[in-house]
C-alpha cells in the first residue's frame, strides 16, 4: 500500500494528463480552475485505499478515482452558486471569478465528464460502478434539496437534519470506498459493509465541516467565516441550540437567523456566542467522536486483517482531527 501523500499524488498526476484546457476555453478553463485548486482528495484517496485493501492493484481504480473527484467538484461549483459562497480553498468561487452562467454550465460538462470516466470499465465491473454512481448522485442531489429547503422551513427535527448530510455527503464517502471494493471484485458483504464505514465516517465528516464554518480558522478553513450563519443553514449547531436554550434565548437564536444585516459580523458573533453558551458547539464535537467511533465498530466487524484496516482507522482519525 501506497502512503495517502502518495495515492493523492497518483490523482493528482492522473488529473493532470486526463484534464486540460481546451476549446472553448470558457467552458474547460473554470473546470482546471476548480479542479487545480486541489483540495483534500479525500474521496479518490479513498477509492485507491480501498481498491489495495481488497487486494487489487489501485492504477486498476484511477478512472473511477477521478470519476468521484470531479464529480465532487462539480457538486462544488454548483453548491457555491447555491449557497452564495464568494470563497472556495481560500480563492474566489467560479461564478464570482467569471459568472453564474459559467459555474452552471462548466459545473454540467464536469459532471458528463465524471460520468464519462467510467466509458474504461466493462462488464459487471461498469454496470456495478455506473449502477452506483447513479444512486450516489440523485441522493446528492436530495439531499442538496433538503438543505436548501431547510433554510427556510421552521420545523426541522435532527433527524431531519442528518438524513440530509446522509444524503448530501456522507453518501458519496461511502461509494468512494465501495467502488474501489467493486474494482477489486470483492464480495457483496464486503463491498457494503466497506460502504457502511463510509457513509458513517461521512456523517462524522459534514458534521465537522458545519463546525468549522463556525468555528474554525477561515485561513485554513478556505471558506467565508460564518457562511451557514449568514444562509441560515440549519446545522447540527442551530438545532441542538435551539433544543437546549431557555424560551429567551431561543427567540433571540429565530429572530438572529431571521434578519440578513448588510454587515453580518454582528450577527455571526451573537449565534456562535449562543452555540457555546447553549453547550451545542461542544455536544457537536461529542456527536462526531460519536460517529467515527460507529464506524470504527463496523470496521472492525469487515472481513480483512487487522494490518489492512490500520490504514481506514487512520483515516478516520486524522478526519477527526482536521482543521481544514
Ligand atoms: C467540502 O468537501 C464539501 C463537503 C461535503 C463538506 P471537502 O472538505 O472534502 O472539500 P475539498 O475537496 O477538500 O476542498
Ligand atoms: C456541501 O455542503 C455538500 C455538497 C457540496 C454536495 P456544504 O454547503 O456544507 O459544503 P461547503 O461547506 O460549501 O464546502
Ligand atoms: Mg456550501
Ligand atoms: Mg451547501
Ligand atoms: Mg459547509
Amino acid at each position: 500500500m501506497l502512503s495517502i501523500p502518495q495515492y493523492r499524488q497518483a490523482i493528482t498526476d492522473y488529473l493532470h494528463e486526463k484534464v486540460q484546457v481546451k476549446e472553448p476555453v470558457n467552458l474547460y478553463e473554470p473546470m482546471v480552475y476548480i479542479l487545480e485548486q486541489g483540495g483534500k482528495r479525500l474521496r479518490p484517496v479513498l477509492v485507491l485505499m480501498a481498491t489495495e485493501i481488497f487486494e487489487c492493484d489501485y492504477k486498476k481504480a484511477l478512472d473511477a478515482a477521478l470519476a468521484i473527484e470531479i464529480f465532487h467538484n462539480f457538486s462544488l461549483v454548483h453548491d457555491d452558486i447555491m449557497d452564495d459562497a464568494p470563497i472556495r480553498r481560500g480563492k474566489e468561487t467560479v461564478h464570482e471569478k467569471w459568472d453564474l452562467n459559467t459555474g452552471i454550465l462548466s459545473g454540467d460538462a464536469m459532471l458528463i465528464n465524471a460520468y464519462q470516466l467510467f466509458e474504461s470499465y466493462e462488464g459487471d465491473t461498469f454496470k456495478d460502478l455506473s449502477k452506483l454512481f447513479t444512486r450516489t448522485a440523485i441522493q446528492v442531489c436530495e439531499g442538496q434539496q433538503y438543505d436548501i429547503d431547510f433554510e427556510t422551513r421552521d420545523n426541522v427535527s435532527i433527524d431531519d437534519y442528518l438524513l440530509m448530510i446522509e444524503y448530501k455527503t456522507a453518501v458519496l464517502v461511502g461509494a468512494s470506498l465501495q467502488m474501489g471494493a467493486i474494482v477489486a471484485g470483492t464480495s457483496q458483504e464486503c463491498r457494503d459493509a466497506i460502504y457502511q464505514y463510509g457513509r458513517l465516517l461521512g456523517i462524522a465528516f459534514q458534521l465537522q465541516d458545519d463546525y468549522l464554518d463556525a468555528f474554525g480558522d477561515p485561513e485554513t478553513f478556505g471558506k467565508q467565516a460564518g457562511g451557514d450563519i449568514i444562509e441560515n443553514k440549519k446545522t447540527f449547531l442551530y438545532l441542538k441550540t435551539l433544543e437546549l436554550a431557555n424560551r429567551s434565548e431561543a427567540l433571540q437564536l429565530e429572530h438572529l437567523y431571521s434578519i440578513n444585516p448588510p454587515d453580518n459580523s454582528g450577527k455571526i458573533e451573537a449565534v456562535k456566542a449562543l452555540f457555546e453558551s447553549c453547550g451545542a458547539a461542544e455536544l457537536t464535537k461529542k456527536e462526531i467522536e460519536n460517529y467515527t467511533r460507529i464506524a470504527f465498530e463496523v470496521l472492525d466487524k469487515i472481513e480483512i486483517s487487522e494490518k489492512k484496516k490500520e490504514p481506514l482507522r487512520n483515516f478516520g482519525k486524522m478526519l477527526m482531527e482536521r482543521q481544514v
